[in-house]
Order: structure tokens, then sequence, then C-alpha cells
């Protein structure tokens, strides 16, 4: 498995396969790899010849007051275990690589309607941050297809329209979220947590879980959902950010007719932000 930095490298290494007609999968990442990020890359391993992994801790999709500088990097680590995944190719570039300019002459990527509301509303900017730098991956690497988790809901909605909106010949292949024994869904924030945090995180699956299965019982006032779940969520020493029960298309909010349906959250425990998402139908 090789590592390269620069994109020239990445562009003359890609040239190679293609001319062998061989057909390349991309997974971008930030890096701080766990399982749920070799997941992807074992699904790609498994549809194409090729797979390029990126990691990037893109600043663009950081907010001011963000953990854009404490964000774990772990390239070492990383290379060991996108290696025995079956990891052709990783990207690793500095900033300066990708934003020559800086950011604030960086073109970009606005995915309207479906980056408002939820994660959108409560980290402005972070959706453009990461439309633009897939449409820059996708560019770079010029993948057949790319694999997102269904962890980051809502980032997978966005980057499906983008491609849709934007006549982007890459295949958007979804995957579904890796958990730890108890529930929590696998984060590189976790690491953040203190040994009581970790104790109280897996509350988040939990009223998703429960959220559910009132659902499933028949159960169409959400918003009185939405709220019992939030209040638990508290009870249990988490503050919620949002907890959001939404058509699973459109992620607006789900309405007693709808079938396909997604619980959506956002909780802080401490300093650390931790989302999850729950699909259900009915
Ligand atoms: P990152 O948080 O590193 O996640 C990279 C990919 O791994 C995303 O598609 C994410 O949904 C997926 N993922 C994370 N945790 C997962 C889990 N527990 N189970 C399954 N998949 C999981 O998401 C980003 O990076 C960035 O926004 C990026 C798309 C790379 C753009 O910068």
């Amino acid at each position: 498995m090789r590592t390269v930095h620069s994109l020239k490298e990445l562009r003359t290494i890609l040239r190679g396969y293609r001319q062998q007609g061989k057909t390349i999968g991309l997974v971008p990442t930030m890096g701080n790899l766990h399982e749920g990020h070799i997941s992807l890359v074992r699904k790609a391993a498994e549809m194409a010849d090729v797979v390029v992994t990126s990691i990037f801790v893109n600043p663009m999709q950081f907010g001011a007051g963000e953990d854009l500088d404490t964000y774990p990097r772990t390239l070492a680590e990383d290379q060991e275990k996108l290696a025995s995944a079956g990891n052709t190719l990783v990207f690793a570039p500095a900033a300066e690589e990708i934003y020559p300019e800086g950011l604030a002459k960086q073109t970009q990527v606005i995915v309207p309607d479906v980056s408002d509301g939820h994660c959108g509303a409560s980290r402005p900017g972070h959706f453009e941050g990461v439309a633009t730098v897939v449409t820059m991956l996708f560019n770079m690497v010029q993948p057949d297809f790319a694999v997102f988790g269904e962890k980051d809901f809502q980032q997978l909605a966005v980057i499906r329209k983008m491609v849709r909106d934007l006549m982007i010949p890459v295949d958007v292949v979804g995957a579904p979220t890796v958990r730890e024994d108890d529930g929590l869904a696998k984060s590189s924030r976790n690491g953040y947590l203190t040994a009581q945090e970790r104790q109280i995180a897996p509350a988040v699956h939990q009223a998703l879980q429960a959220t559910a299965t009132k659902i499933n019982d028949g159960r169409t006032d959400f918003q009185a959902l939405e709220s019992e779940a939030e209040q638990s969520l508290g009870d249990a020493g988490l503050r919620p950010d949002y907890f959001n029960i939404v058509n699973s298309q459109t992620l607006k909010p789900a309405t007693p007719e709808d079938r396909e349906i997604t619980i959506l959250a956002a909780a802080f425990l401490g300093k650390t932000r931790l989302i999850d998402n729950l699909s259900l139908t009915r």
C-alpha cells in the first residue's frame, strides 16, 4: 500500500490504474480510523480493483471554536489498519495542497435545503465545507464510486443531492453504522470522552431505540416523542442539541403518513458532541 501527499503524484498513479482498465473506489475520511471507517474500505475493496482512502482534516468544515486543532491525527496507525483492510492507496494531503490560496478565496459548493436544519443549523457552514472538499476529492481521484457511512445521515443526503444536481459521474454508496457492543456509534470523537462520560454515551442510541419502539407501537405524536427523548437524554446527563423525527428522503419533519422515517439526534456530553440516527419503515 502506498501513501501520497501531493495531487501530482496521486494523478500519476491513478492514470496508470485507469490505463489498465481498473475500477476505482474512494473512501473519504478525516483519519483517526476505527472499525466504522474500515468497514467502508472493506466494502469498497469488494466492489473495486483499486481503493483510495483520503485522510484530510478539512478546515473548511470546522466552525470557530470547534475541534479542528485538537482533532486526532494518527497517520501511522491509520496506514496499518488500511493496509490490512485491502486499501490500495492513501491520499493524505496537507491543507496547502488542497487550499493553496487559503479558505477565504476558495470556491464553495452550496447544497440548499437538505443542508438546512439538524447539523446544518447547529454548525453553520459545515455542509458547505463538506460538499466543497468532497467535490474536490471526486475531481482529484475521479473514482467510479465513493462510500460514505449512514452514521452521518445528513451528510450522506447532502452528497447524494450534490451528485444529482451537479451531474457528477460518481456513484454514492451508503454503508451501515458500526457500533460498540453497548450501542454507541463508533466515532473518532469518542476518544474525547472521559471514562465516566463513556458510560453515559450509549444513552443516545438508547433514546433512538426507545423512540423507534414507540413509533412502531403506533404513536404518531412526533413532537411529543421528540420532547420525551430530549428529556431522557437530559436525565442521563447529556445536553441535547436536537432530536428530530424526519422523513428519510426529505429530512423534513415526519408526518403520520410517512412510511420511511429517520430519527436524527445530536447531543453534547461534556465538550464532546455525539451524533447518531436510526431509520425505520412503518
Ligand atoms: P469522518 O468523520 O472521518 O468519516 C469518514 C466516513 O466514515 C464518513 O462517510 C462517515 O459517515 C463514516 N463513518 C464514521 N463513523 C462511522 C461508523 N461508526 N460506522 C460507519 N461509518 C462511519 O465524514 C467525514 O469524515 C468528513 O465529513 C468527510 C466526508 C471525509 C469530508 O471531509
